[in-house]
Parts: C-alpha cells; sequence; structure tokens
C-alpha cells in the first residue's frame, strides 16, 4: 500500500505509523524523523532544518522534496510505503504526484486524523520520546511503566525541543495555513480517509485499518 498520514502536530501520526508498518510490513518514512537524525548527526542538513524547526516553522520545500524523492527510489519502498509528516504543502503535494508519476505508481490512501487543537497542545506538551528505539509515551495518555523510562528496552525518554507550547501553538498555526489545504487536494482525488483521533490509540488504529480493508 502506497499511504501518507495527515493530520496537525500531536494527532498520533507516529505513534498510528507503528502499528500500521507493523501490520501491513512497509517502510516508514517520517521527514520529522529525518531532520531530528541529521540534527544528531550534525550534518549541513541537520543545520539547515533545525533553524526552521526550533521556530516551529516548515523547513523548504526543495530541501523536503529532494529528500523525499530520493527515499522513494530506493528499492525497499517498491511494493509500497507510509509518508508521516510529507507532504505539508501543495507545492510538495505536486511534487509527490510527479515523482510518483514518473515512477509508474499512485497513492492509495491519505489517512488524515482529526484531533481538535486544545487536545493536540496538551498531547504534545505531554509527550515523551525514546533516546534509543525512538518509542514514543504520554506523561498522561500513554505512560509508560515507570516514569522516564521506555517499555521495550529500558531506554532514557526524552522531550523534542519543538514540544514547548509556544512552539506547538506556532507549529499548530503553520499546520491551518499551509497544510490544512491538503484535505480538499486529496478529497478531489478521492483518497482521502477521515479519522476521529479523539478516540483512544487502539481506537483510532481499529478505524483506520477497517477504513483501508472496506475501500
Ligand atoms: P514532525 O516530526 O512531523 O512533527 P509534527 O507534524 O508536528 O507532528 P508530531 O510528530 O509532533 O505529532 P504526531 O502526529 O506524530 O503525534 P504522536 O504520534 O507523536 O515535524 C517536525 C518539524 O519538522 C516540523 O515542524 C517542520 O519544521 C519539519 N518538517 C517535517 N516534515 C516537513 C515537511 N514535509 N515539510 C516541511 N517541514 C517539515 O503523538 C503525540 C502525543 O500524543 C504522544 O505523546 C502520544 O503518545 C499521544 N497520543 C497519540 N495518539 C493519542 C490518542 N489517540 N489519545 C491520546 N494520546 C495520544
Ligand atoms: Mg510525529
Ligand atoms: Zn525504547
Amino acid at each position: 500500500m502506497r499511504l501518507v498520514l495527515l493530520g496537525p502536530p500531536g494527532a498520533g501520526k507516529g505513534t498510528q505509523a507503528m502499528g500500521i508498518v507493523e501490520k501491513y510490513n512497509t517502510p516508514h518514512i517520517s521527514t520529522g524523523d529525518i531532520f531530528r537524525k541529521n540534527i544528531k548527526e550534525n550534518t549541513e542538513l541537520g543545520l539547515e532544518a533545525k533553524s526552521y524547526m526550533d521556530k516551529g516553522l516548515l523547513v523548504p520545500d526543495e530541501l523536503v522534496v529532494k529528500i523525499v524523492k530520493d527515499r522513494l527510489e530506493e528499492p525497499d519502498c517498491k511494493d509500497g510505503f507510509l509518508l508521516d509528516g510529507f507532504p505539508r504543502t501543495v507545492v510538495q503535494a505536486d511534487a509527490l504526484d510527479e515523482e510518483l508519476k514518473e515512477m509508474g505508481i499512485a497513492l492509495d490512501n491519505v489517512i488524515n486524523i482529526e484531533v481538535p487543537s486544545t487536545e493536540l497542545i496538551k498531547r504534545a506538551i505531554g509527550r515523551r520520546i525514546c533516546k534509543s528505539c525512538g518509542d514514543t509515551f504520554h506523561i498522561e495518555f500513554n505512560k509508560p511503566k515507570k516514569e522516564g523510562i521506555c517499555d521495550n528496552c529500558s531506554g532514557e525518554l526524552f522531550q523534542r525541543e519543538d514540544d514547548t507550547e509556544e512552539t506547538v501553538s506556532k507549529r499548530i498555526e503553520v499546520y491551518n495555513e499551509q497544510t490544512q489545504p491538503l484535505i480538499d487536494y486529496y478529497e478531489k482525488k478521492g483518497i482521502i480517509i477521515n479519522i476521529d483521533g479523539t478516540q483512544s490509540i487502539d481506537k483510532v488504529f481499529e478505524e483506520i485499518v477497517n477504513k483501508l480493508e472496506s475501500k
């Protein structure tokens, strides 16, 4: 399956991606994760991306599009992929369309996770991520068994630098202006699946699977 996960910051894209890639055995391509890896490794790309991410702004389209194009041409994407957090602008969506057309393929579905803004801020601020395996928790909604420690690998949990109330609010604003138009964009193509993201993590997953499989 060739899928895109769309939704505002903190909607649960990364959380649901973990279940989807496991169930459908497909590569997970998160542009946010790619940037964070580059920041950690102090690459030129990381340095440039950080200057935007710290402010809650989008990284310029040319930069993001190039990375995703290269990634999609890798052999493991031949039979499908899950894009998480890409595309985020109409320019990116058009570029993706074009790239897929060149490859002779097309998107199957765009999963749009809907959650109101008040909830998003709580979700992002309480999020904790494992330093070793990347698993995501929440101090209230998805508590690790032991505070500050990953259930999977006992790694240390940390908070993302852009998960402050101020930056999250900015990210939501940017989402509303630049990314929300993509809902319409994909609705017109007839490939959007709307999901009620306010349910429990398991229920959201169930809804995604049911809707994907009844299409
Ligand atoms: P990115 O890393 O993609 O961040 P985002 O889109 O802001 O989304 P998040 O990762 O914050 O949220 P999520 O939806 O994955 O939620 P999660 O599952 O973790 O991008 C970061 C930055 O990189 C951008 O701001 C931009 O600068 C740059 N960037 C990335 N892609 C780009 C692009 N294409 N173009 C330009 N720039 C780009 O869940 C959040 C929390 O809620 C967790 O604690 C989780 O446990 C909890 N939770 C999840 N589901 C539920 C539930 N159902 N109920 C209760 N709690 C839940
Ligand atoms: Mg994410
Ligand atoms: Zn871990």
